[in-house]
């Protein structure tokens, strides 16, 4: 059973889920990594599904090349997800672009590359939609650096939301640039993330999704923080998640999650 289902059984619960369902469908459907279960995950053929199936929010991993640039991947290493091998912290944005990104997730995808930040922030302007830009920290040295500047440069700071589970990248960020928008990814792992949260100017709390509970929303509202959750795949857990009242769910599979938003 998860946590949300033991904590919500009580009569108070009951009565404020009831509440909560009417305004269900104001939760926003995230693509996790684009629409990873259908396309390469964090690749154009994801983010352009994404689209499709008629998402607004995508969510996307970023990662900093040898020379500074930022790149759509989700590992440390090209490994998994490209015929490459190596660290791309120390691989060079020429080397990374020479990476088929799409073969090993079937066959129609050969030819897919590894998306810089730059060509991401083009396409959310083209297609309307917002990206939560994941940081991962691994070899993140001087990266908030390349990222205000890129964001800067192409205008649309009021289009992304910045997560990362490393509150002092966050901070760091914050203290650039202050217009930016930013939540904390929170896997259980940080004591008092609503402190920590709020001390980083946070607006978001993305929670793994088996442990949101009623009364981490109502601490997270106390604090005017949105919840935001990940990786909800099954119609059942998003339609629970959602009639509790969190602010958004991010999903593989964005089609399911609009359909489950709407029953
Ligand atoms: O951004 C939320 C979620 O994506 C964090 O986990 O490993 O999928 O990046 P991971
Ligand atoms: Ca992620």
């Amino acid at each position: 059973m998860l946590a949300y289902e033991r904590e919500s059984r009580s009569p108070w619960n009951i009565f404020a889920r009831s509440i909560a369902q009417e305004v269900a469908f104001r939760v926003l459907a995230i693509a996790h990594r684009g629409a990873s279960g259908y396309a390469p995950e964090n690749t154009f053929a994801a983010f352009r599904r994404a689209v499709a199936q008629g998402v607004s929010f995508i969510e996307t991993d970023l990662q900093l090349t040898r020379d500074a640039h930022l790149v759509a991947i989700h590992d440390d290493t090209v490994d998994r997800t490209t015929g490459g091998h190596g660290a791309v912290q120390h691989m060079t944005l020429a080397e990374i672009r020479r990476l088929d990104a799409g073969a090993w997730f079937a066959s129609e995808f050969i030819g897919e590359r590894i998306p810089t930040l730059e060509e991401i922030l083009v396409f959310s302007k083209k297609n309307d939609v917002v990206f939560y830009l994941e940081l991962k920290p691994n070899g993140f040295w001087g990266g908030e650096h390349a990222l205000i500047s890129a964001l800067r440069e192409s205008g649309e700071i009021p289009r992304v939301v910045v997560i990362s589970f490393d509150p002092v990248i966050l901070s760091s960020l914050r203290n650039i640039d202050p217009t930016l928008m930013v939540g904390l990814l929170f896997d259980g792992k940080i004591e008092n993330p609503f402190q920590k949260a709020v001390e980083i100017g946070a607006r978001q709390l993305a929670v793994r999704g088996d442990l949101v509970t009623p009364n981490l929303l109502h601490e997270a509202r106390k604090r005017d923080l949105q919840v935001v959750c990940w990786t909800v795949n099954s119609p059942a857990h998003m339609r629970l998640l959602a009639s509790g009242g969190v602010d958004g769910i991010m999903s593989d599979y964005p089609d399911l999650l609009l359909t489950s938003l709407k029953k």
